[in-house]
């Protein structure tokens, strides 16, 4: 069988489908307060290009889909697309279906995701601290994101696991305080290394907070077991003693998981990429408005990962940022 492999022998099961590049935060990391250049509305893939896409990639191998924006909640028609990707059967079953979401809508979307076959949520939260992610967000908007993780966990998502990206001077000294948040609602809370993807280009190498750091922090008030990598998931995990719970580190800068990579992505405009950080794209919702057939589609995708290089080269010194920012290629 013909199947999404790339040149150093990586199997991609995982596809990140990006809804939409609009958000209702304008986290300062991610986007600029004003002016951002959207995606123009005729060049959004439509619910049915998106889903025949993903029944293609589908037949290549993929498993696991993950839905991103932006925000992927504030595309209208979201709970369609889910239940249209929910009834993709696999030679293994359904379709491994997740969503990474800022919750703000999901106090009235949950439920209805959940029924229309939604199975996991990851949901992004950098600090529990009003003031601070209102600077963080540029929208007052804490309460909402707070009810949105309540009503995810009332319908039942497991798991829920709460993402957070630490920032040095910023929300550094949260960390032990968001693991306690998680510990006692049964969430997984898992820290991400900021990634130079900035739409303004304000990432430095010796500003970011590592993994290390991280771990030093949570340790501060836990106590760790590690249990290492699930399979190609990017999270370190570690249980915290005692206790079911446990907490992950995406180390994607300081420890790199690129020669575990099993992801590829298409954005909201029919881009497919290979990698958050190429500089290369595969037009296919070009290719899909031109006619071309199944295979051709899966052609197109086969050799875009055939491209796929070995990994994202941040610590080199050649290393260019990508032009799209995250808001428009999807976490
Ligand atoms: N580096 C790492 N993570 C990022 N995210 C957004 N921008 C970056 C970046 N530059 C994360 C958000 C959210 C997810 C969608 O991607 O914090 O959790
Ligand atoms: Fe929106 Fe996510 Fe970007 Fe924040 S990080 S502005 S929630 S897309």
């Amino acid at each position: 069988m013909t199947a999404l492999v790339d040149r150093y022998g990586r199997v991609h099961r995982d596809l990140r489908i990006s809804l939409t590049d609009r958000c209702s935060l304008r986290c300062t990391y991610c986007m600029p307060a004003e002016g951002v250049p959207w995606l123009k509305g005729p060049t959004l893939l439509s619910t049915e290009e998106l889903v025949r896409l993903a029944r293609v990639a589908v037949g290549l191998g993929v498993r696991e889909v993950r839905l991103t924006g932006g925000e992927p909640l504030l595309r209208p028609d979201v709970v369609d697309v889910v239940r249209a990707l929910a009834a993709i059967e696999t030679p293994d079953g359904p379709l491994d279906l997740s969503l990474t979401t800022n919750a703000l809508r999901l106090p009235a979307l949950a439920a209805p995701l959940r029924d229309a076959g939604l199975d996991r949520v990851n949901i992004s939260i950098d600090t529990l601290r009003r003031a601070r992610f209102i600077d963080l967000t540029r929208r007052d908007r804490l309460a909402d994101t707070l009810a949105g993780i309540e009503a995810a966990r009332v319908v039942g998502f497991s798991p829920i696991k709460l993402n957070a990206l630490i920032m040095r001077g910023v929300n550094d000294d949260e960390v032990a305080d968001l693991v306690s948040f998680a510990v006692e609602r049964g969430l997984e809370m898992r820290f991400i290394e900021h990634m130079p993807l900035d739409g303004g280009h304000t990432w430095r190498r010796e500003e970011m907070v590592t993994a290390e750091e991280i771990l030093a922090a949570i340790t501060s008030r836990f106590s760790l077991e590690p249990l290492g990598h699930d399979g190609s998931a990017p999270a370190e995990k570690f249980r915290i003693a005692g206790t079911d719970a446990t907490v992950g580190v995406i180390a994607s800068v300081t420890r790199k998981f690129c020669d575990r990579c099993d992801r590829v992505r298409l954005t909201a405009d029919g881009q497919f990429r290979n990698c958050l950080f190429s500089h290369e794209e595969s037009d296919l919702r070009t290719l899909l408005r031109d006619g071309a057939d199944d295979d051709r589609l899966a052609e197109a995708m086969i050799a875009c990962v055939a491209r796929k290089l070995p990994g994202h080269g941040i610590d080199d010194p050649s290393f260019v940022q990508p032009s799209r920012p995250m808001s428009a290629i999807g976490g």
